[in-house]
C-alpha cells in the first residue's frame, strides 16, 4: 500500500475526509468502502474502522422509523439523525440525503434544504437523487458538496414500478448521459444504483469523479450498502437485495442477549451484589 492509499482508510484520526481526498483516490485507483449510518454508535465504529465516507441516508425511512419506502421520511425527521452522524464521525465525511419533496420544486428550494442541512446537522456534503443539473448547480454554487444518485433511485420508485434494474439495453446511453450531466453540474461523486455492470464501469471510466455503486457490480470506485444489511440487522420487511453481502448476523446476536437478559432477570441471577450500590 502506498502512504497515499493508507491516508484514506487508516488516515490519522481528526483529519477529516475531503471530497478531494476522494478525487485522489479515484486518481490513483484506490477502491473504497461507504456505509449508511443514523445514530452517534454506528457511526463511531465505522469511523474507527476507517470507513472514509457515512452516508445517513433518507433509507432513515426504512431502517429507522420503520415505513415500507423512502417517501414518508423528513427533512425534520433526518437533521437530528444526521446530526448524531457528525458527533460520532471524528474521520469520516458525512453526507446527508435530502429526502423526497425537499428539493424538487426548484434550485432555490434544492439550496434553502442544503443549508438546513448543512446549519443545523453540521454535516459535510448533501446527496439527491436524479441528474438534476440545474439543483446540483445551485447547491454547489452555495458552497455545498453534492453527491449524485443515478440508476434506481428509490424516491421515484412508484415512477419506475417498484426495484427495477435500470439503463439496460437502450437506456444505457441515458444512464451515460445522466452521469455526465451529474459530473458536468459540480457533483463531486456519483451513487449508481441497479445498473448493469458493464454500464457502471463505462460510467465509471468516462467521468473523473468517483462512481459509488450499490447493485453495480464490481467495476465502480467504491460500494455502498446499507449498514444493517451489511450487518444481518434487517428483520422483516420483504426479502434483502441481491446486491448485498452480509457480513455477521447482528440480529441473532441481540437476540440471543436480549433471551439471556430475560431469563436471568426472571430466574432472579440479574442484578448480583456486582451490580448493586
Ligand atoms: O438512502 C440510502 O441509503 C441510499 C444509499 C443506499 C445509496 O441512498
Amino acid at each position: 500500500m502506498s502512504d497515499t492509499v493508507a491516508s484514506l482508510y487508516g488516515g490519522p484520526a481528526g483529519k477529516r475526509v475531503r471530497t478531494r481526498d476522494l478525487q485522489l483516490a479515484k486518481e490513483r485507483g484506490e477502491k473504497w468502502a461507504m456505509l449508511t449510518s443514523y445514530d452517534q454508535y454506528t457511526a463511531r465504529i465505522f469511523d474507527d474502522a476507517g470507513i472514509p465516507v457515512l452516508l445517513v441516508g433518507d433509507s432513515a425511512a426504512n431502517n429507522v422509523f420503520g415505513y415500507e419506502t423512502t417517501l414518508p421520511v423528513t427533512v425534520d425527521q433526518l437533521i437530528p439523525l444526521v446530526r448524531a452522524v457528525v458527533h460520532g464521525a471524528k474521520r469520516a465525511l458525512v453526507v446527508g440525503d435530502l429526502p423526497f419533496g425537499s428539493y424538487e420544486e426548484s434550485p432555490a428550494q434544492a439550496v434553502r434544504t442544503s443549508v438546513r442541512f448543512m446549519k443545523e446537522a453540521m454535516c459535510h456534503a448533501v446527496k439527491l437523487e436524479g441528474a438534476r443539473r440545474d439543483a446540483i448547480q445551485a447547491i454547489t454554487g452555495a458552497g455545498i458538496p453534492v453527491m449524485a444518485h443515478i440508476g434506481f433511485t428509490p424516491q421515484s420508485e412508484h415512477l419506475f414500478g417498484g426495484y427495477r434494474v435500470q439503463g439496460r439495453g437502450e437506456d444505457a446511453k441515458l444512464l451515460v448521459e445522466q452521469a455526465h450531466t451529474c459530473y458536468e453540474a459540480g457533483a463531486f461523486a456519483v451513487v449508481l444504483e441497479m445498473v448493469p455492470g458493464e454500464v457502471a464501469k463505462q460510467i465509471t471510466e468516462e467521468i473523473p469523479v468517483p462512481t459509488i455503486g450499490i447493485g453495480a457490480g464490481p467495476d465502480t470506485d467504491a460500494q455502498v450498502l446499507v449498514w444493517q444489511d451489511m450487518a444481518g440487522m434487517r428483520v422483516g420487511g420483504g426479502p434483502v437485495p441481491r446486491f448485498v453481502k452480509r457480513y455477521a448476523n447482528l440480529a441473532e446476536e441481540l437476540s440471543k442477549a436480549v433471551h439471556a437478559f430475560a431469563d436471568e432477570v426472571r430466574d432472579g441471577q440479574f442484578p448480583t451484589q456486582d451490580h448493586t450500590f
